[in-house]
């Protein structure tokens, strides 16, 4: 008999081709996301699930599901699945990294340049009959080139905007658990330091660390008071690897010139002070909204749910002790 697998909302339909070549697929091909109770009804039976990361995979649900092998996420992030509470039960979780890493810091660059040229600000004043002649001064930024970046976390997506940034002629900072080798910190030309003084020396710093309980507020009102008033935060990372409210008083108070956010720390649910705020980029979560690298992590949730359902190895497994 074939696995049963729920496909939790709407992916790309090479996902749905893949899934159904090798699995009876209950597909809930629906914008709106599933509530705890409902997936725990939808999965008494199944033996796989494709999930998103609105989707939450709590431990309650988890144990709900007893005959459950697989939860694939179509996100490189996993922070609303509980990945013990599976591991725990052996059940494979797995994601889809690598092919997001470019258009993501594609994405965290062009927040940069946004905050550093201004230009919402600037699209805004044109859209609205401001625009009355060409002024000296009028809406001037900031440089971009010659200026120092700070990574913080400097995993695939950290390394590809620091590579970008490269290319912009800037200096990179990076603070990681753990230095690189020295053969990529020459070739990205990128100085590893501490987190207190990448805050300190970065004009703009930027956020690629996975959340976790070791990363939740990690930017804080202390981090941002060490960071230079000149500077900007960008995130693309996850919301609630800054505290929303510190970072509202840093910019309300000038503690930072600005911020690019494409998370927040309640999605989609975005704070009205960052709103009216003039000084703040806000992007929807779509670092990887790229249709062909969405269409494609659709695809690799589905490969490996197959195939875990069908008693084979995944590619991308987080917790891979389960499969030994
Ligand atoms: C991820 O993959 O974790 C992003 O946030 C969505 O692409």
């Amino acid at each position: 008999m074939k696995p049963r697998v729920l496909v939790t909302r709407h992916v790309y339909p090479a996902a749905i081709s893949i899934l159904q070549e090798h699995c009876v697929v209950d597909y809930l091909d629906r914008r709106e996301v599933p509530t705890e109770e409902e997936l725990k009804r939808r999965l008494r039976l199944a033996q796989g699930v494709v999930c998103q990361l609105t989707d939450p995979m709590t431990r309650a649900v988890i144990e709900a599901a007893p005959e459950l092998r697989c939860i694939s996420q179509v996100a490189v992030g996993h922070d609303n699945i509980d990945v013990a509470a599976a591991t725990e039960r052996g059940v494979v979780v797995t994601n889809t990294p690598g092919v997001l890493t470019e258009a993501t810091a594609d994405l965290t660059f062009a927040l940069l340049l946004a905050c550093a040229r201004r230009l919402p600000e600037s699209e805004r004043f044109l859209r609205d009959g401001r625009w009355q002649r060409w002024d000296v001064d009028l809406l001037c930024g900031g440089d971009v080139h010659g200026q120092t970046i700070g990574v913080v976390g400097f995993g695939r997506i950290g390394q590809a905007v620091a590579r970008r940034a490269r290319g912009f002629g800037m200096r990179v900072l990076y603070a990681s658990r753990t230095r690189r080798d020295e053969a990529l910190e020459r070739e990205l030309q990128a100085i590893h330091v501490p987190l207190d003084a990448l805050l300190r020396e970065s004009d703009f710093v930027s956020l690629h660390v996975p959340l976790g309980d070791d990363t939740r507020h990690l930017i804080g009102v202390e981090q941002l008071c060490t960071m230079k008033r000149s500077a900007f935060l960008l995130n693309t990372s996850r919301g609630p690897v800054v505290d929303e409210r510190a970072l509202v008083a840093a910019l309300e108070e000038g503690l930072i010139r600005g911020c690019g956010l494409d998370v927040f720390e309640d999605e989609p649910r975005v704070p009205q002070a960052l709103l009216e705020l003039p000084n703040c980029v806000l992007l929807p979560h779509v670092g990887s909204a790229v249709t062909s690298v969405r269409s494609l992590m659709c695809s690799l949730a589905a490969s490996d749910c197959a195939a875990v359902c069908n008693g084979e190895a995944p590619k991308h497994p987080v917790n891979p002790e389960v499969l030994d």
